[in-house]
C-alpha cells in the first residue's frame, strides 16, 4: 500500500451516470438502459445502478483513480469466494477506454441498502440490533477462515510477522502525517496522539496473533447492505484486503455509529479479544483515518476526532 496522496480524475455524479450509460451499451449492445441512477461513493469511487429494459439490474463502480481495478477485483472475488454472506459477483472489468476516462467494472447488485442509512435498524429494539450483530459476525468469521502462511496484501503476501508488517505501513502513515503537520495542513491534536502512540508501538503489538487470516479491509456501516427485513443482505466494497490480524477487520465498526450495534463486541464474545485488543483498534482506527486522508486530502471531522480521543483515552490507560 503506497502512502502518498492521489489525485483522482474529477468525476462528477453525473459524468458517471453518463459513463455508466456507455459502459452498459458495451456490456450489452442488445438492450436498452432504460434508467442510470448515481448510487453513491467516496473519495475515489462512483458507483450507478443501471435498469435494462427487460428488468435486468447491474451496478457499474467507476475508480477515479489509477491501479486500483486488478486489487478489487480480485478481492471481491477472491472474498465472494469465502464468505456466507453473499457478495457481487463481478461480471466484466475493463481499463479506461473511449468515452470513458477511468477503469470500472461492472457487478451484480445487492438487494437493499447501507445499514447505516436503516434508521429502523439503529433506533429500533434490542432484539433486532443483535440479530443483525450477529449475521454480521457470522459472515465475517467465515472470511476470517481463510488463513495464508504469510501476512500481507491478498496479491503478494510476504511478511511473517503481523507487527512486521503492519509496523511498515504504520511508520510510512507517520512519516507522510509529520509531513502533513509541518505544512499545516494537520492538527496539533492528531499527530500528537500518533506521536504518543508510536512510542507505545511494540507494547501494543506484543502479542503476535496467532493466523494471517483473509479480511475485508473495510466492512463499515455503508459497506453492509439489509433488506427492508432489517437483515444482513450482502457485503460490499472491499479496501486494501490482506492476511492480517484477524482484529484488523474491527475497528471500522464503530465509525459512524459508535458501539451501537455492538459489532466489535460481538465478535470478541465469539472469538475471544487479544490481550491489548481496545489499543490495537484504536491505533488501527487512528492509522487508517489519517492514511486516508494522506492519500485523498479530505478530513472528516466526524469520524477523525473521535478516533482522536479515543487513542489520547488508550494512552491514559497504558
Ligand atoms: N453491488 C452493489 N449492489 C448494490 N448497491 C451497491 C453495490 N455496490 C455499491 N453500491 C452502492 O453504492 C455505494 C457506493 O459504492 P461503494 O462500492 O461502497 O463505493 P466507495 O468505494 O466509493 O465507498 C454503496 O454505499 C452502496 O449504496
Ligand atoms: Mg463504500
Amino acid at each position: 500500500m503506497k502512502v502518498e496522496r492521489i489525485i483522482p480524475v474529477k468525476v462528477s455524479s453525473q459524468d458517471a451516470v453518463i459513463y455508466a450509460l456507455r459502459a452498459a451499451k458495451k456490456y450489452r449492445p442488445d438492450a436498452e438502459a432504460v434508467e442510470a441512477k448515481y448510487i453513491g461513493g467516496g473519495s475515489f469511487g462512483r458507483a450507478v445502478e443501471v435498469r435494462f429494459a427487460d428488468g435486468d439490474e447491474k451496478i457499474f463502480k467507476f475508480l477515479c483513480a489509477g491501479g486500483m481495478l486488478e486489487k478489487e477485483v480480485y478481492d471481491l472475488r477472491l472474498l465472494k469466494e469465502n464468505c456466507t454472506v453473499k457478495m457481487p459477483s463481478v461480471i466484466f472489468a475493463s481499463e479506461k477506454c473511449g468515452g470513458i476516462p477511468v477503469d470500472f467494472y461492472c457487478m451484480e447488485k445487492i438487494e437493499g441498502r447501507p445499514a447505516f442509512y436503516d434508521r429502523k435498524l439503529f433506533f429500533g429494539g434490542k432484539k433486532k440490533r443483535a440479530e443483525f450483530a450477529g449475521e454480521v459476525i457470522e459472515g465475517l468469521s467465515s472470511l476470517h477462515s481463510r488463513t495464508s502462511p504469510k501476512f500481507g496484501d491478498t496479491l503478494h503476501p510476504v511478511f511473517t510477522s503481523w507487527r512486521e508488517c503492519y509496523g511498515e505501513f504504520a511508520e510510512a502513515v507517520l512519516k507522510e502525517a509529520e509531513k502533513l503537520y509541518a505544512e499545516g495542513e494537520l492538527g496539533k491534536k492528531i499527530i500528537s496522539a500518533m506521536r504518543a502512540a508510536w512510542a507505545l508501538y511494540d507494547d501494543i503489538f506484543a502479542t503476535e496473533p496467532e493466523q494471517a487470516v483473509l479480511i475485508h479491509g473495510d466492512l463499515n456501516v455503508m459497506n453492509i447492505m439489509v433488506d427492508s427485513a432489517h437483515r444482513v443482505s450482502g457485503f460490499i466494497d472491499p479496501l486494501n484486503s490482506m492476511y492480517a490480524d484477524r482484529e484488523y477487520d474491527l475497528f471500522q465498526f464503530r465509525n459512524l455509529t459508535g458501539k451501537r450495534f455492538r459489532l466489535a463486541e460481538t465478535y470478541f464474545g465469539n472469538h475471544g479479544a487479544s490481550p491489548r485488543s481496545e489499543d490495537k483498534l484504536a491505533f488501527y482506527g487512528l492509522w487508517n483515518e489519517v492514511f486516508c486522508f494522506v492519500r485523498s486530502g479530505v478530513l472528516i471531522p466526524l469520524i477523525m476526532n473521535p478516533l482522536v480521543k479515543n487513542m489520547e483515552r488508550r494512552i491514559k490507560l497504558l
